[in-house]
């Protein structure tokens, strides 16, 4: 089955970096949020986006605007009923995604695919809530999706081979590389990654080094490109305790336990580059 067109539900910073490759790769996506102002706010990102590759000489003036054009709204979720392959990427909730998943079932076509671009949450779990297990996929993206080329494709325990082959196609017409890994908290990206930034964060707290040292040690010392406290302020402070919060519970490993520095930054609302201030000023 060919994939014209794709539902994305989230116009946030994944959600529409995500509309964004599909637009561009040739798919007409429909684009929804909790209210217009969010999906509006989701096609200026994706403009903003594409003015900068424009600027940078990396695509046409013809391609700007194609992508453009391929992008509609989608304040209500019926119009889903026209998708053929869905992404998932609202607020990391299991309320909320279990919610949208389940309007989904009714919605789409029994032969459609719903994916998630969840960070952590079990795409087992997750499936569980649909009526289609077989046809339920983790698809997760990396920030910022339009210049990242990886796609952790990941499987719960009833995805059909079927499901995989065609996840694994798309996210390769999208320009990415897609890695098949397995359902565990963190999968891989984030098991690996967030106790790298628990750590500097740690480090931080302890005095061991200012910010700026611990980024720059891990920048030149580790040709990062960005030092674990940068990219901690990039992914959003909340989503990363989130996350270690998951693994936490996952693993019932204390090896995971969240800094308290960054329990205490999320609770002053330091988010980082979303709230303008995290371990930088933004
Ligand atoms: N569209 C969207 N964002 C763009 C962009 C475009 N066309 N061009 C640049 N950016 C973003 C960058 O985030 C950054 O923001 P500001 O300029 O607004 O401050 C900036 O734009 C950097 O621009 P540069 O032109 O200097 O970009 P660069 O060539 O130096 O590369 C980068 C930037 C690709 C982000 C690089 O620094 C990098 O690879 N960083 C690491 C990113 C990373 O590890 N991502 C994974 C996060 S983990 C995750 O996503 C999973 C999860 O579940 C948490």
């Amino acid at each position: 089955m060919a994939i014209g067109t794709v539902g994305v539900i989230g116009a946030g910073t994944m959600g529409s970096g995500i509309a964004q490759v599909l637009a561009f790769t040739g798919h007409k996506v429909l684009l929804n949020d909790r209210e217009m102002s969010l999906i509006e706010r989701g096609l200026k990102g994706i403009e903003k986006s594409l003015d900068r590759f424009l600027k940078k000489e990396r695509i046409t003036q013809e391609q700007r605007d194609k992508a453009l054009a391929n992008v509609s709204p989608a304040e209500d979720l019926s119009s889903f009923a026209n998708a053929d392959f869905v992404i998932e990427a609202a607020f990391e909730d299991l309320a909320v995604k279990t919610a949208l998943f389940e309007k989904l079932d009714g919605v789409c076509g029994p032969e459609v695919i719903l994916a998630t671009n969840t960070s952590s949450i079990s795409i087992t779990k997750l499936a569980a809530t649909t009526k289609r297990p077989d046809k339920f996929i983790g698809m997760h993206f990396m920030n910022p999706v339009p210049l990242m080329n990886l796609v952790e494709i990941i499987r719960g325990i009833a995805t059909s081979d079927e499901t995989f082959r065609i996840t694994k196609e798309l996210s390769e017409k999208l320009g990415k590389t897609p890695v098949e890994v397995n359902d565990a908290p963190g999968f891989v990206s984030n098991r690996v990654l967030m106790p790298m930034i628990n750590e500097a964060i740690f480090a931080l707290h302890e005095g061991v080094g200012t910010a700026d040292a611990i980024d720059t040690v891990m920048k030149l010392g580790m040709n990062h490109p960005m030092g674990p406290l940068a990219l901690a302020d990039l992914i959003g402070l909340d989503v990363c305790l989130f996350i270690l919060k998951v693994l936490y519970d996952g693993f019932g490993d204390p090896k995971y336990r969240p800094c308290p520095l960054l329990t205490k930054m999320v609770d002053a609302g330091y988010l980082g580059r979303k709230s303008g201030k995290g371990f930088y000023d933004y």
